[in-house]
């Protein structure tokens, strides 16, 4: 991918996202958005998958078919609201493998800390796609991709529903070379560093736990 963001303003994608935002949906529609939306997303942010060929043969010919080619795909989903883009994603690439990263804010110095990894073996020969509904300050993001490098990832992609601009230009700066690809990039960041319009809190609106 060249862009380094990409706002993805199909019609369908931005009319679910209008629903999702509404602060009247209810958990159990949200989720069966979040869950359409990420499929659209994982089919922008694959599109230029290398392919080749393989030879098949149809009821009526023999033919040259076009086949995924190459690397292979790690899914990394940023806990806990990642989670709510995977399944969607996993049925538009079921042989994806997935990983967790966790990470929480210290209070005091307001830096990320790791509580959780586990990823697919070797990640320097996975295209790997890191998600996370909500890329607001950047921090978690920017931190949990630090540390997928330093486990070998060299092909990482970021895919979110929304972005703020205060976090694509942090990840700009950080991870020049992620690519980004989300539904919308809104006009900013609250003081509680949430993202406005926004959609409120992404995972405790796909749970309902507020
Ligand atoms: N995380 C969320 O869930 N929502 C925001 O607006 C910002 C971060």
């Amino acid at each position: 991918m060249t862009e380094h963001l990409q706002v993805v303003t199909h019609p369908l994608v931005q009319h679910k996202l209008t629903i999702m935002r509404d602060k009247r949906t209810p958990t159990a529609v949200f989720r069966q958005l979040l869950r359409e939306i990420s499929q659209l997303l994982a089919y922008e942010i694959t599109r230029d998958l290398p392919v080749t060929t393989t030879t098949i043969e149809t009821p009526l010919t023999e033919m040259e078919a076009p086949t995924l080619a190459g690397r292979k795909l790690a899914l990394v989903s940023i806990l806990r609201a990642g989670n709510g883009l995977l399944d969607g994603m996993l049925d538009l690439i079921p042989s994806a493998r997935v990983g967790f990263v966790g990470l929480y804010r210290d209070e005091e110095t307001l830096k990320p800390v790791e509580y959780y990894f586990k990823v697919p073996a070797e990640l320097d020969r996975r295209v790997v796609i890191a998600v996370d509904p909500m890329l607001a300050t950047g921090n978690s993001s920017v931190a949990a991709i630090s540390r997928l490098k330093e486990a070998g990832a060299t092909d990482i992609r970021f895919l979110c529903l929304l972005a703020s601009p205060e976090g694509v230009q942090r990840m700009k700066e950080a991870h020049p070379d992620v690519p980004i690809v989300t539904a919308a990039l809104d006009e900013r960041l609250n003081g509680q560093g949430y993202i406005v319009p926004g959609l409120g809190d992404a995972g405790d609106r796909m749970f309902g736990t507020k």
